[in-house]
């Protein structure tokens, strides 16, 4: 059986890395005579590489050749990856991809071909790089309902937040650190501004609660508008500041999701969560809390994910893989701003003690929070549960309260 790649950057070459180097153990597990990698498809020359005969520029040679059989999607990007996978998925070959945008965007659309041609669409390194996230979901939890999935799903922006509180670091020299280290998307912009963690929350959710979650109808916040002085006010009230997707059941056959900067207390198992890793954590109405933890970007352990998937399609060629994942429906994500929530505020003021008295007569107790070198003008807090946007049309109206920033908390 042959295997092609599309797309030979940070995973695709990975991918051919652990498919070269564990070679022997890959066939045996695959329960298939042969697993040979066929094509490299790249329009990129690559000089002395050691797989350079396998490098191919026209996508055609790999749609026409009816040995492959396995067709790996590392390219990245909707256009063309989502023509080429269609073409592939309607010649009757599986495809394994790393690319969430395709599946966040299409997955509905593309399991539905797959199906129809009786072939597998995987896509486990999608969501959380080299963690087993996506068969859990599908396979090992299947006997629960999900009530809700919370998750650190951007390595990157971990990686960011992490040197942001434990170096004192600048965001931008933590970026160019995490971008150095391979494990920032093409575009930062993708990963400092949520969009990657939403595809992330979108895929998890349309498999936790089975109807296509597309991103245009989650809320997305990134973290470029956190300042080192809310992570030190933060740290001064017991926890961290944590990217997050989430996403939860709610009545009547509704969702919510959303991707923002949260305050995760220091006692949840999210808060330890540091560096490039990833922490998802499902809530089942018969497992209680499960957290899936590894390496969620870089090169190998996404590859590691990847080169799974190629072994189960292998392993799976009679048998097809269903993820039960239907339709979208309108309306289908509620208003976040008609759910409960906490918040962290860091506010000017002019005054601070008359200012702080109209806050708590505005929205109840809240907790003030401190930090070395804050100017007399600054106040920071944690208000206690209300509906978010009661909550802050009644910040709004506090006189002399001129909020600078305000963070989600958790209860994860
Ligand atoms: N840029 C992504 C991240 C790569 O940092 O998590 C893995 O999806």
């Amino acid at each position: 059986m042959y295997v092609a790649v599309m797309g030979y950057g940070t995973v695709g070459s990975g991918v051919v890395e652990v498919f070269n180097k564990n070679h022997e153990s890959i066939v045996r597990r695959s329960t298939q005579p042969s697993l040979e990698l066929k094509y490299i498809l790249d329009l990129r020359d690559f000089p002395g590489d050691e797989n350079e005969e396998k490098f191919i520029k026209d996508f055609n040679i790999i749609l026409h050749d009816d040995e492959v059989k396995i067709v790996v999607e590392t390219m990245g990007g909707l256009h063309p990856a989502f023509e080429f996978v269609s073409q592939l998925l309607c010649a009757g070959k599986s495809v394994v991809t790393s690319n969430k945008e395709l599946v966040a965007a299409k997955g509905y659309e593309l399991l539905q071909m797959a199906q129809e041609h009786n072939v597998n669409f995987l896509f486990e390194a999608s969501v959380g790089g080299g963690i087993p996230i996506i068969r859990p979901i599908t396979q090992c939890l299947a006997a629960n309902e999900i009530d809700e999935i919370a998750g650190i799903l951007n390595g990157t922006t971990n990686f960011i937040l992490t040197m942001m509180i434990e170096k004192n670091m600048t965001f931008s020299d933590a970026l160019k650190l995490a971008q150095d280290n391979g494990y920032a998307e093409k575009d930062p912009t993708a990963d400092v501004e949520g969009h990657d963690a939403c595809r992330k929350i979108c895929i998890l959710a349309s498999l936790c609660f089975g109807k296509h979650v597309y991103p245009e109808s989650v809320h997305t916040e990134g973290i470029s508008g956190i300042a080192l002085e809310d992570v030190a006010y933060v740290q001064s009230g017991g926890g961290v500041i944590k990217l997050l997707g989430c996403a939860k059941r709610q009545p009547g056959g509704k969702i919510s999701a959303i991707v923002s900067p949260a305050v995760v207390q220091n006692g949840s198992q999210l808060a330890s969560v540091r560096d490039v890793f990833n922490a998802i954590l499902v809530r089942g109405d018969a497992i209680g809390d499960v957290v899936f933890y590894g390496r969620g970007a870089g090169k190998l352990p996404t590859a590691s994910a990847v080169v799974a998937d190629v072994i189960d399609c292998a392993k799976h060629v009679q048998r097809k893989k269903a993820f039960g994942w239907g339709p979208s429906e309108e309306n289908y994500v509620v208003d976040y701003r008609t759910l409960p929530v906490a918040l962290y505020v860091r506010a000017e003021v002019n005054n601070r003690e008359e200012t702080l008295a109209a806050v708590r007569e505005a929205v109840g107790e809240v907790r003030v929070l401190s930090r070395e070198g804050a100017p007399e003008n600054e106040v920071a807090f944690f208000t206690e549960t209300d509906v978010e946007q009661t909550l802050c049309d009644k910040l709004a109206a506090v006189p002399g309260l001129h909020v600078r920033s305000q963070i989600r908390i958790t209860d994860y």
